[in-house]
């Protein structure tokens, strides 16, 4: 036989499993996102109807949620914070007794070694929805935005937080945030910095989610363009040079490439970040009965994985956990 014969390797389950070149989910590799919501109702619990499965939760809640996902084997959390006051200057975001800041503190007291990652940004927490200072004119302030992504990674630092995402894709932030947290003592926690955010559609359904949404135009002055990945690699070189310590690409399953790149060029950590309608057209294409759910999730995050991404950050984690489906 002279020529190639590849089925000799996927003639039964033993012989696959034996020659698959990317290994299934880890939950060591998961990080399960949470949307607190700053509220006096403890039993505050809403599902968000573009996410099935996934909930607005108070901190009572979030407990109690966090607490069935640590049982299941939860290792790594990402939080986004719903507060009940917006402002120009997204106070919220960084006072002491911001809800992302409780939600920290509650969760570090009860669990230790959980991982807890928070997003650091300010658009939920501005009354015009945008990830920075807004001008006059209706501009987003670079550097005028800088000291409050400072401001609220230190507090979120302060709170106990294990790691900062900062997400608002404001040129020089990580220096920015380095600089703050090393000048109040927090050298030892690591930035995990959105590098390559692309203005994404798939974005949407997060939006309801987090009511994150812009009240005017679009944050294409902000985050990447989807036709570019050179400038992905610009983006990851800069917030390396800034001291980056980990990287995240977002969204991911359209961007494959982009996490290979990334992978190619770098040597630290990289995320990916399955986004919310990545998710949300997955869940329902299942509930349709259109697809086989759960083994689509399953293929979607090995792809990411496939394409050089050591962690990913998805909101099917949970019911992973739950269906015992990571090893
Ligand atoms: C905050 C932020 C967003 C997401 C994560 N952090 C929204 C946005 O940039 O509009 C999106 C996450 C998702 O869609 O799941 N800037």
């Amino acid at each position: 036989m002279d020529y190639y014969r590849g089925r000799r390797l996927r003639q039964n389950c033993v012989i696959r499993d034996f020659c698959r070149e990317t290994k299934p989910l880890g939950r060591e590799e998961l990080i399960m996102p949470y949307f607190v919501v700053e509220t006096d109702d403890r039993n505050y619990r809403k599902e968000i109807p573009s996410m099935p499965g996934q909930y607005q939760l108070s901190l009572a809640q979030l407990e109690k949620m966090v607490a069935k996902d640590i049982e299941n084997g939860l290792m790594t959390t990402l939080l986004f914070g719903l507060p009940t006051r917006k402002d120009e200057q997204a106070t919220s975001a960084w006072e002491e007794n911001g809800i992302v800041q409780q939600a920290v503190r509650m969760l570090k007291k009860l669990w230790p070694d959980l991982l807890v990652i928070t997003d650091v940004c300010l658009c939920e927490y501005m009354s015009h929805g945008h990830c920075g200072v807004l001008s006059a004119d209706g501009a987003i302030l670079n550097d005028q935005t800088l000291p409050l992504l400072a401001k609220t990674a230190v507090s979120h630092a302060q709170a106990g937080a294990d790691i900062v995402a900062p997400s608002d894709m404001m040129d020089g932030r990580v220096a920015a945030i380095r600089k703050a947290l090393d000048a109040a003592g927090y050298i030892n926690v690591p930035i995990m910095s959105y590098a390559a955010k692309y203005a994404s559609s798939f974005y949407g359904p997060f939006r309801d989610a987090a009511e994150s949404a812009p009240a005017c135009g679009d944050r294409k002055s902000y985050q990447m363009d989807y036709g570019n990945a050179r400038e992905a690699l610009l983006e990851v070189k800069a917030d390396l040079a800034e001291a980056a310590d980990m990287l995240i690409v977002k969204p991911a399953g359209a961007y494959g490439d982009i996490i290979k790149l990334a992978r190619e060029n770098t040597l630290v950590p990289i995320c990916a970040y399955q986004v919310s309608g990545e998710y949300s057209m997955i869940k329902a294409a299942g509930i349709n009965g259109w697809i086989n759910e759960q083994a689509t999730m399953l293929e979607s995050l090995v792809g990411m994985k496939r394409a050089g991404a050591d962690s990913i950050i998805t909101y099917f984690t949970s019911e992973i956990l739950a269906k015992k489906l990571a090893r």
